[in-house]
């Protein structure tokens, strides 16, 4: 599949006569015999033309963006970000470059590390390392090849440590010492909330975060970035079955979070709605934790809340909160009556926030293992609707 991908890219570069090359991360996996479905590819000239006659035979679906001459197609085996070589420069720190058309050579040196400066000539099939990034992938070592790279984009400070976690190379020493000083510097807070927390989703999407957070944390960045949370370290390379992993491992970082923290966590980081009610579940949680001994406070403290905040808590508690969970998950498996508001309405009862207290009452029964099948369902269901009917209390 590679080959015929490079294939087609040599011809369209020969039928249309520009320099097309692949750069960046697909080359760096090559050389380290790592899959990739990732394709970045530079045209010296034009991107976007380059791009669209590309479709014409990938048959992709194809987004453009004008301003930024970028185009991206997505074919059902590869993703391609096709750019025009450009130049980039920063007229202030943290903020987006300013760019202009380039030779690939002015390309190559805009980028982070010397490891994603490698490009390939898709039509001689030749390697272009201008800055000795193949040696550096053999040595395993992250470089960058000038002293500004982290103050114009304090961001590569999140993917210096996210190749370091990832692939096990070392921060070159040099390297190191401005990764050091931008932190301290405070280079960060040039760049807005958004962009940080993206890094950190990136993060945390890798297959194994674990490494990576270890290292924000040996690097203090997680200090002055989340509100003076004690981020977690542990049990992040675990993903779920059911739920959303990234939500999960979100809420496992935060873990430590108490009210006040994640009150200022929400407000510096606009959080989606999910990661709000997942902080504020796990909360509930810990503050119920010693309710959680038998079926009934088990299932009642637990009954609402997000998978992933379940899921948190299993992860980061004792023996006995992780058996009251499993508890809970068997539980839940009788959540589910056989009946419902149909067949509370044909006994006779209007609609109305009756039907919920009804079935709630049900269900707890049903927990209690008090109620067993459909016919014994029916039977309760009748005797509440009775008492509903001459006005009692349920
Ligand atoms: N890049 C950069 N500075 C950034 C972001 C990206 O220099 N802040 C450059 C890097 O050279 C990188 C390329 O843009 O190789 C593409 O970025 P991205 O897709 O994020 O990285 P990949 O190299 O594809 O690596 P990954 O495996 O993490 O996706």
């Amino acid at each position: 599949m590679d080959r015929d991908i490079l294939l087609i890219l040599k011809d369209m570069s020969e039928k249309i006569g520009v320099n097309a090359y692949i750069v960046g991360g697909y080359v760096r996996d090559k050389l380290l015999n790592l899959e990739s479905d990732d394709i970045d590819i530079t045209v010296e000239g034009d991107g976007i033309k380059f791009a669209f006659m590309l479709n014409e035979i990938l048959n992709g679906d194809i987004e453009v963006h004008d301003k930024f001459e970028t185009a991206k197609i997505k074919t059902r085996d590869f993703e391609l970000d096709i750019v025009s070589a450009r130049k980039e420069h920063y007229e202030r720190p943290g903020m987006l470059p300013v760019v202009q058309r380039a030779s690939l050579a002015d390309d190559i040196k805009r980028r982070d590390f010397t490891i994603n400066m490698l490009a390939l000539d898709v039509k001689t099939n030749q390697i272009i390392d201008i800055y000795n990034g193949a040696d550096d992938i053999k040595n395993k070592l992250i470089r960058v090849v000038h002293d500004k790279s982290f103050v114009d984009d304090p961001t590569r400070i999140f993917r210096a440590i996210r190749y370091s976690g990832r692939l096990g190379f070392k921060i070159e020493q040099h390297t190191e010492w401005l990764l050091r000083k931008s932190i301290s510097d405070g280079d960060i807070f040039n760049v807005s909330a958004d962009r940080i927390m993206n890094e950190i989703y990136l993060i945390l999407k890798e297959k194994n975060p674990e490494p990576i957070v270890k290292l924000m944390k040996y690097y203090q960045l997680d200090k002055e970035l989340f509100c003076g949370i004690k981020i977690n370290t542990t049990n992040l390379n675990t993903s779920l079955e059911k739920g959303n992993t990234l939500l999960y491992r979100f809420l496992l970082l935060f873990y430590n979070a108490t009210n006040e923290d994640a009150d200022c966590l929400i407000r510096k980081y606009n959080l989606k709605r999910e990661y709000l009610s997942g902080l504020s579940d796990i909360l509930n949680i810990k503050m119920n934790m010693s309710n959680l001994n038998e079926n009934v406070s088990i299932f009642n403290t637990l009954k609402d809340k997000r998978i992933e905040a379940i899921s948190a808590v299993h992860a980061m508690e004792d023996l006995n909160i992780k058996q009251a969970i499993e508890k809970y998950y068997d539980l839940a498996k009788l959540k589910r009556l056989e009946i419902n508001g149909d067949d509370i309405k044909r006994l006779g009862l209007q609609p109305s926030p009756i039907y919920k207290e009804i079935l709630d009452k049900i269900l707890m029964d049903k927990i209690l293992g008090k109620i067993k099948d459909r016919e014994d369902e029916i039977k309760t269901l009748l005797h509440y609707v009775e008492k509903v009917k001459r006005g009692e209390k349920i």
